[in-house]
């Protein structure tokens, strides 16, 4: 029988609503071993919160972790107070910032880096940045898209450390999210707020009877950890400013 490690990291993905709403606290944990599947998908219509759980999960992580290499690519530039940290990449540097990204899991592959350190690529606004760079230009958004794809499929397998992909989107395109990316995403798939269509099609096609009747706001939603049953979550409030600087001491190391 495996130990169970009691040391293995864990990230506090909310509260479950459902035992909050009958008074008791208890959290839904996500295991950041290297022997699991970390990768994360959390999707949300405008105003549903994504960026504020961001916030919250990159704060946490950066404590969970505080070995771990953080990259974060910010499509709309919503964050423009951490301007000027060497790993965060507003706007289009969220392209550089997927390169970079497969870079060092390329490197991890081969066994050019040893590093120890999991690495985390964090990406708020994923499917606008695809959808716009396919408009410009096909061949290379296709290229971002497998090195995205790389990354969800061998990110667990390379080296001492994992490389991880935690996508934050509004918007949800089959072109961005063939049939089985759920499963590709697999550590916790995360839905804020009212869904939409597709996104219960292409996200939630196993649960639709939760949709029925329940109501999720701002802060709350349904996350689906590893593939099994479905849970509703409440994102507890952060202290804005000690998680930012937590994020800023995170994404200021240097590159
Ligand atoms: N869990 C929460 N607790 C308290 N306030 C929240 C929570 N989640 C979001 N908010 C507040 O709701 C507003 C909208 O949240 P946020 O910017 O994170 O949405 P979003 O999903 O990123 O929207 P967009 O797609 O437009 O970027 C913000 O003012 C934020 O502070
Ligand atoms: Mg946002």
């Amino acid at each position: 029988m495996m130990k169970y490690n009691q040391n293995a990291p864990t990230l506090s993905l909310g509260y479950d609503l459902d035992l909050l709403e009958r008074g008791e606290k208890s959290k839904i944990m996500l295991n950041l071993s290297r022997s699991q599947n970390t990768h994360l998908l959390c999707i949300g219509q405008s105003g549903s919160g994504k960026s504020y759980s961001l916030i919250s999960y990159l704060s946490k992580l950066s404590l969970a972790e505080p070995q771990g290499e953080i990259l974060f690519a910010d499509f709309k530039g919503e964050f423009e107070w951490l301007s000027g940290c060497p790993r965060y990449f507003p706007y289009k540097n969220a392209y550089n910032a997927v390169e970079i990204a497969y870079n060092m899991l390329s490197a991890r592959l081969s066994g050019d880096d040893v590093s120890e350190n999991p690495l985390t690529f964090i990406f708020d606004e994923y499917v606008s940045a695809i959808l716009s760079q396919t408009a410009e230009d096909k061949k290379a958004a296709a290229l971002t898209m497998s090195k995205i794809s790389e990354i969800l499929l061998m990110g667990r397998a390379c080296g001492r450390a994992s490389v991880r992909f935690w996508c934050f989107t509004q918007r949800c395109d089959s072109l961005v999210f063939p049939v089985g990316s759920r499963e590709q995403f697999g550590g916790a798939v995360i839905a804020l707020g009212m869904v939409s269509k597709e996104a219960k099609q292409m996200m939630f096609s196993d649960f639709t009877e939760d949709f029925k009747g329940r109501i999720l706001g701002r802060g709350e939603g349904r996350v689906i950890l590893n593939g099994s049953t479905l849970r509703h979550v409440k994102i507890g409030q952060i202290n804005t400013d000690k998680a930012q600087a937590l994020c800023k001491a995170a994404l200021l190391k240097p590159l």
